[in-house]
């Protein structure tokens, strides 16, 4: 698609979210009213992690103005698993520009599981989108490195700029997906087969394996979210870390295909770019404004946790997110003067 806008300079217009007050009582109400729904199953095709307690739920709103806001488990760890996803790729797009990256990886959604091998052999070895496992392991491939070691530091130092914090892996997740990741094993391979990366599969496997990893929090989360929503300035630390291209980017990757085979479905109820991951962990952006960060392990068929699209979904209403929603501008004019200026 031609999408060449050389020489225009892009406005960007965003609104407010409600005073702290606000904000806070909504969050604290957020966490209230679904601490105690039990649906859902905690993952356990990564055999550690279906030893994660289903009670716990965490839910913070990180402003663009570094204000936080926090309920429940929000500073409980759990590893960020998908949702390295969406800040790898954000990292890679600020090295290699827009036009690499969505030639090598894709921005469309594929309608089917993230971790689809299917996908990938109906569109002739392209990944299709860097939030499927696929697309994933060939983001990561491109992270610019002399050595695996070096793209994993580049891709931890990265996203702990991201959280403003250092992270850390969790060795025990980390084993535990290493012995049992036949299946990313094989989606690298036909990579490698159809030309799509080309260094050695297997180690970035292992890469794509420490990255989702990381051990972070439903605040650190939300951090890494507000950075997004704020031109790619970390609103606690602020550091840059990536641009404000980057983060326009990544975010519409993230309403496209951010809920996996159900985005259309989240963008229709909630209506905001946002990630998931297997441990539990959802993050959704409101640009401008700020991004919510929800912790809670048990997730739906499509692996996307319950409680958190709950949370997401009350927040973005009462907080106003919904990037699709508008009112009647008021009239500056009364509409009669208007209609006799123009006849
Ligand atoms: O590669 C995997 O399968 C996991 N490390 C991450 C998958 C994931 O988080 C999917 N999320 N909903």
């Amino acid at each position: 698609m031609e999408t060449d806008v050389a020489g225009v300079r892009q406005a960007v217009s965003t609104g407010r979210l409600p005073a702290w007050d606000r904000v806070e009582a909504l969050v604290a109400a957020a966490y209230g009213r679904y601490r105690g729904h039990g649906a859902g199953a905690v993952a356990d095709y990564i055999p550690v992690l279906a030893e994660a307690d289903p009670g716990l739920f965490g839910v913070v709103v990180a402003e663009v103005a570094g204000d936080m806001h926090a309920a429940g488990a929000a500073d409980v760890e759990f590893t960020i698993q998908s949702i390295s996803k969406a800040f790898v790729y954000a990292l890679v797009c600020d090295q290699l520009g827009h036009d690499v990256v969505r030639d090598r990886v894709g921005v469309d959604n594929t309608g089917l599981p993230f971790d689809s091998v299917i996908a990938m052999e109906l569109n002739d070895g392209h990944p299709m989108n860097p939030m499927v496992n696929a697309g994933a392991l060939a983001t990561t491939a491109l992270m610019p490195a002399a050595s695996p070691d070096e793209r994993w530091e580049r891709i931890r130092s990265g996203l702990s700029r991201f959280a403003g914090r250092p992270l850390d892996i969790d060795t025990t997740v980390f084993r535990s997906e290493s012995a049992t990741n036949h299946r990313n094993r094989a989606l690298a391979q036909l990579l490698e087969s159809y030309g799509r990366i080309d260094i050695d599969p297997l180690r970035v496997v292992d890469v794509y394996t420490r990255q989702c990893a990381l051990r972070v929090s439903a605040r650190d989360i939300a951090v890494m979210g507000a950075t997004l929503a704020d031109g790619g300035v970390n609103p606690v630390t602020g550091e840059r870390v990536v641009t404000p291209a980057v983060c326009r980017d990544t975010l519409s990757v993230l309403a496209a295909t951010g809920m996996y085979e159900r985005s259309g479905e989240w963008l229709f109820e909630i209506g905001l770019p946002a990630k998931s991951g297997v441990s539990g962990g959802i993050v959704a952006v409101a640009p401008g404004k700020g991004a919510i960060g929800t912790f809670s392990p048990p997730l739906d068929s499509a692996g996307n946790s319950v409680r958190g699209q709950r949370a997401v979904a009350y927040l973005s209403r009462t907080l106003g997110l919904n990037v699709f929603a508008s009112e009647v501008h008021p009239p500056t004019v009364p509409p009669t003067t208007q209609r006799s200026g123009t006849a």
